[in-house]
């Protein structure tokens, strides 16, 4: 499988995310914080420059946090935003591609993708939300944040065109394998996952979504 890298692009990220989406990426990963205060064990995958750690740290005391990136300097950004927190040290970043990464068995509350899944094609979520549930204690949760097609017709073409624009910019700049936008709900609810609630941003372009694992 190649590998994507987002080395280069990750210093420019937070900037060109800025000016193309303002806050509302942001707005998208935080939107279920209220939800997760009482989780234990958490494992974020591709959390890229830290932007959600740096929120759920400042919102939970407890939480044990494992991060897991393939891109080296992602993770410098995310550790640097995150050092001068008082429970930073509750941290532990990963460098390893997701795929040669041995997911501990039932262990965490909580598992975390925002903006994440949609590097990868199907046959490839096919074997990651596998190992996600896995990973998952019972009742444990999943957070799903991503880009999204709505349903109206207006809004269906132009999302689409955004989408083939982005994907033709990370598939140059990062050479990540999908080139389009995957829906992973029929793996999720496969993986006995069911959905406790979902928000959409940006006239419904973003979504996000809390998966429960039965
Ligand atoms: C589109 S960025 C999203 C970053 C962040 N989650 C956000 O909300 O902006 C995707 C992130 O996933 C990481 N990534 C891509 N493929 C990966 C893989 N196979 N294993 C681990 N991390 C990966 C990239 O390095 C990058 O930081």
């Amino acid at each position: 499988m190649k590998k994507s890298c987002f080395d280069k692009l990750a210093p420019w990220y937070h900037f060109l995310e800025t000016i193309s989406f303002g806050n509302q990426l942001q707005q998208c990963r935080i939107s279920q914080l209220a939800e997760l205060s009482a989780v234990k064990n958490v494992l974020i995958l591709g959390d890229g420059n830290g932007r959600f750690l740096e929120s759920l740290l400042k919102s939970t005391d407890n939480s044990e946090i494992e991060s897991i990136d393939i891109s080296r300097n992602m993770i410098e950004l995310a550790n640097t935003r995150i050092t001068s927190l008082p429970n930073s040290s509750k941290v532990i970043f990963i460098h390893s591609d997701v795929f040669d990464w041995d997911f501990p068995k039932f262990k965490y509350d909580l598992v975390v993708t925002n903006f994440f899944l949609d590097c990868f094609t199907y046959p490839e979520l096919t074997n990651l939300i596998k190992k996600v549930s896995l990973s998952l204690k019972p009742e444990g949760k999943l957070i799903y944040g991503d880009f999204n097609v709505p349903n109206s017709f207006c809004k269906k073409t132009l999302t689409s065109l955004l989408l083939f624009g982005m994907y033709l910019f990370f598939r140059i700049f990062t050479r990540i394998s999908a080139n389009s936008l995957q829906d992973p709900t029929s793996l999720l609810i496969e993986n006995k996952f069911i959905l406790k609630n979902e928000k959409y941003y940006l006239c419904s372009f973003l979504k996000s979504q809390l998966w429960i694992k039965n």
